[in-house]
């Protein structure tokens, strides 16, 4: 169904709702006592998001979809006066059925706004949690949902969503209604991955009869610190990141190069789906990056990967260097990944310790292993493996 249709069919049920249609959806609520029966009666969620996002006082909320608006209000319960709840919607109907809610239940810090979840109207790292049930799964450009998700919440902000997922096996014709644009889980993870997303977990709750499932998808953006913001590299990073990296080449304890490589040459030699930069929000500057690189073409190591780390030597000890390896870590084990390794010159000291404390051990060192400036020098061989067994790959 196209945007438009889309939008007239949820119109169509909040008149229905308002003239005392009860709709379908409250399955897993047990907090409606006290809300608006209009709005319980439109619900059209697949799941209970408001029980999972872990809401905590004074929080800011977005309901991606928020039709009748009944998470709405209950985040705006969670979250107390001193937060805010935020529903956004395509559909007028909805937007006035919401209102007219929220006005009865006395929600004054609840609001709906008029929008579409592709193009969100909303600030910059605005929201704490971003929630939604039973829409991304209507959307025709999940990527753009995702990425605006990511845009609007601030670094470690939550993503909490109930959604119709597929399994691989289900074919298009096999799905209809709601559950036309469903996404098989292994798709949802790399969207969600892309957008920059860590620490995804998707979890089934009902299953369908036509093979889908009503599921809750939950990820994080990655915590930073304060005027920072981790995002995927991007192409338009290039020159940035190559001068991130000859600012710490010329450190002289990074690594046996001296000269930054060539856009072409770093982007071949790295894994798409594992580049994160650091930047900073009120300028936008590239502080620091964090890639990897495949250790070996042979599939046995497929999940073996070797890292590099960079940040800027005028921005280091700020806290950009664990915010970005934690990010990476995150992301390498929601990529499968169950070794990441690197080389650190023992002088490195600082590295070292962010590594050690991130779970990485020394394994080894290799003694005067590479000429450098004249000098032959140690690397330590330093491995972190990760802490959970994937169910699709079972880890050596
Ligand atoms: C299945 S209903 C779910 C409503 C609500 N989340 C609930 O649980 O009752 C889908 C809602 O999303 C809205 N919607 C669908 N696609 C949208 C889009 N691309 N942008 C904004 N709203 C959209 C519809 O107008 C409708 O209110």
């Amino acid at each position: 169904m196209a945007h438009d249709e889309i939008i007239d069919h949820y119109s169509a049920l909040a008149r229905a709702a308002d003239a005392g249609r009860t709709l379908t959806g409250t399955a897993g609520y047990d907090d409606l006592e006290g809300l608006p029966q209009a709005a319980v009666r439109a619900a059209l969620g697949c799941g209970n998001p408001v029980a999972v996002a872990e809401l905590r006082a004074g929080e800011t909320v977005l309901d991606l979809g928020s039709g009748g608006g009944l998470d709405v209000l209950l985040s705006a319960r969670r979250v107390g006066p001193e937060g805010k709840a935020y529903g956004v919607d395509a559909s007028a109907d909805m937007l006035a059925l919401a209102r007219r809610n929220a006005q009865q239940a006395g929600a004054h810090n609840a609001e709906f706004l008029p929008g579409t979840i592709e193009r969100l109207p909303l600030q910059d790292r605005s929201v704490d949690v971003v929630i939604s049930n039973c829409v991304i799964n209507l959307s025709s450009d999940k990527a753009a949902v995702l990425a605006e998700a990511f845009r609007v919440l601030r670094p470690g902000g939550r993503f909490g969503v109930s959604d119709v997922v597929t399994a691989h096996t289900t074919t298009t014709e096999q799905r209809t209604g709601c559950a036309a644009g469903a996404l098989p889980v292994g798709e949802y993870r790399e969207l969600l991955a892309a957008a920059g997303f860590t620490g995804v977990r998707i979890t089934p709750t009902t299953g369908h009869d036509d093979g889908t499932h009503s599921a809750i998808v939950q990820a994080a953006k990655p915590a930073a610190p304060p005027h920072v913001e981790l995002r995927p590299m991007r192409a338009a990073d290039a020159g940035q990141v190559l001068a991130v990296y000859q600012a710490g080449l010329d450190s002289g304890h990074a690594s046996f190069e001296t000269t930054a490589p060539s856009w072409e040459d770093f982007t071949a030699a790295r894994l798409p789906g594992l580049r994160y930069v650091a930047c900073d929000t009120r300028t936008g500057q590239v502080l620091g990056w964090v890639a990897a690189s495949p250790v070996s073409s042979r599939c046995v190591y497929a999940g073996v990967v070797e890292h590099s780390i960079y940040v800027h030597p005028r921005h280091q000890a700020q806290g950009i260097g664990r915010a970005l390896l934690t990010a990476f870590v995150a992301a390498s084990e929601d990529a499968g990944i169950w070794t990441v390794q690197s080389g650190v010159f023992p002088e490195n000291t600082a590295s070292l310790a962010l590594h050690q404390a991130l779970g990485f051990r020394v394994v080894g060192t290799r003694e005067r292993i590479g000429c450098h400036h004249g000098l032959w020098r140690d690397v330590l061989l330093i491995e972190r493996r990760s802490t959970f067994r994937k169910p699709h790959r079972e880890a050596p």
